[in-house]
């Protein structure tokens, strides 16, 4: 048994790995979450009498609290989920950004350092800071440009990624000189679970089923590479036992798609799923709406590096992914209608009101 301390784990990838550790692992999880607009208790309800769960409502940019969790915890590895994720809204106020993404990483990194620091030699040896990170951080590809390897060089475009890009940054530096035990890994465009609606697929989701437009920005032919959330839960699961310390591994789905093939299928599949859906077929709800400032043309993943020397493939196809994302958005009406606050409809009426 191994206690991992994750940050942001009641986000959406951070709750699915937390859940997926806790149902394939003995280990233990420290959860540290600020519980911004983006992190749901109710993501973690099911765990609410599992004793290898801890909750921790905390920022990961305040170090005392962190001195203390590492303290009394030990744990074995820290997996960092915690981040502002969404472009648009660092496009609309970046300041956060730069306050969690860079700042808290720097925060994070400095405890984890001293907390290293004082470790035995052979706990020292074990010990891992594992970074999550974004394709995002290697800017925009053209139509045939191969796709982003671990050597490209960074080229961040938004708010967002250019504030992943500088954590990065920061993680390298800290095993370069410190010699911090780190892993990177630069993940695509994942969709699944307890995604929040801000995103893509559950915001076509959500608005295909209330009859409301479904906003393609621009001419819809960006292209993302989609991953499914449990098989980067298991990307992430194997480079924290076999990735070497200080390196970076790219991971994707391997399923390049353009917006307008996404919404599409989450049409199609919903026509499928609700047949009695008065707003059948869901495609005629698309529209064109203005594109997003800087927009990235195309993003694509090369994940030769982790299958060759770590052995990890994703188990699931986009059409297998899609199906099983589509039909857990409409078993969980609760979550989704709990997830339609106040807060969410002022976001929706500052990003898409004047579009
Ligand atoms: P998310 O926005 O759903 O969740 C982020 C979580 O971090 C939330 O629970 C939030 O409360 C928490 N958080 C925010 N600021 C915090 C702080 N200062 N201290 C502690 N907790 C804080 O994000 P996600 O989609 O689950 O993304 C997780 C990580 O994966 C991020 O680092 C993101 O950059 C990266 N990533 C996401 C995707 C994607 O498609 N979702 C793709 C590539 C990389
Ligand atoms: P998003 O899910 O925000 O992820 P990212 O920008 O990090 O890739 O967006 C995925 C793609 O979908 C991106 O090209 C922007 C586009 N998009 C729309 O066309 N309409 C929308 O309402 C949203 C949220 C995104």
């Amino acid at each position: 048994m191994k206690v991992l301390l994750v940050t942001g784990g009641a986000g959406f990838i951070g709750s699915n790995f937390v859940h997926s550790q806790l149902k394939n692992t003995e280990n233990k999880i420290i959860n540290l979450d600020k519980l911004t607009y983006a992190g749901n208790p109710q993501n973690l309800a099911t765990l609410a009498n599992e004793s290898r769960h801890v909750f921790v409502q905390g920022d990961i940019g305040d170090s005392v609290l962190l001195e203390k969790l590492l303290a009394d915890h030990q744990p074995d590895a820290v997996v960092n989920f915690a981040a502002e994720s969404h472009v648009d809204r660092s496009i609309h106020g970046p300041e956060d950004f730069i306050q969690t993404n860079v700042v808290g990483t720097f925060h994070l990194l400095e405890a984890i350092r001293a907390y290293w620091n004082q470790l035995n030699p052979q706990s020292q040896q074990s010990f891992r800071f594992l970074h999550i990170s974004t394709d995002e951080v290697y800017g925009s590809l053209t139509t045939d440009a191969p796709a982003f390897s671990e050597t490209n060089p960074y080229a961040p475009n938004s708010p967002y990624s250019a504030s992943k890009a500088a954590s990065d940054h920061l993680v390298r530096a800290y095993h370069h000189t410190y010699g911090l035990p780190t892993l990177t890994t630069n993940c695509s465009n994942n969709y699944g679970p307890f995604q929040f609606p801000e995103k893509l697929i559950p915001l076509l989701i959500m608005n295909a089923l209330q009859g409301k437009a479904l906003p393609i920005y621009g001419d819809g032919q960006n292209i993302r590479d989609w991953l499914y959330v449990e098989d980067h839960c298991s990307a992430i699961a194997a480079v924290l036992a076999k990735g070497s310390v200080g390196e970076v591994y790219n991971i994707g789905g391997n399923y390049e798609k353009t917006n307008l093939e996404i919404v599409h299928t989450v049409c199609a599949i919903l026509d499928e799923l609700v047949p009695d859906s008065p707003y059948r077929p869901h495609h005629k709800l698309i529209t064109y709406v203005k594109d997003r400032p800087g927009h990235d043309r195309r993003y694509a993943i090369d994940p030769s590096k982790i299958a060759r020397e770590i052995g990890w493939q994703p188990a699931e196809t986009f059409e297998s992914g899609i199906r099983k994302t589509i039909a857990w958005y409409l078993e969980h009406r609760g979550w989704v209608e709990n997830i339609s606050s106040g807060s969410y409809q002022n976001w929706i009426a500052k990003n898409y009101g004047a579009r």
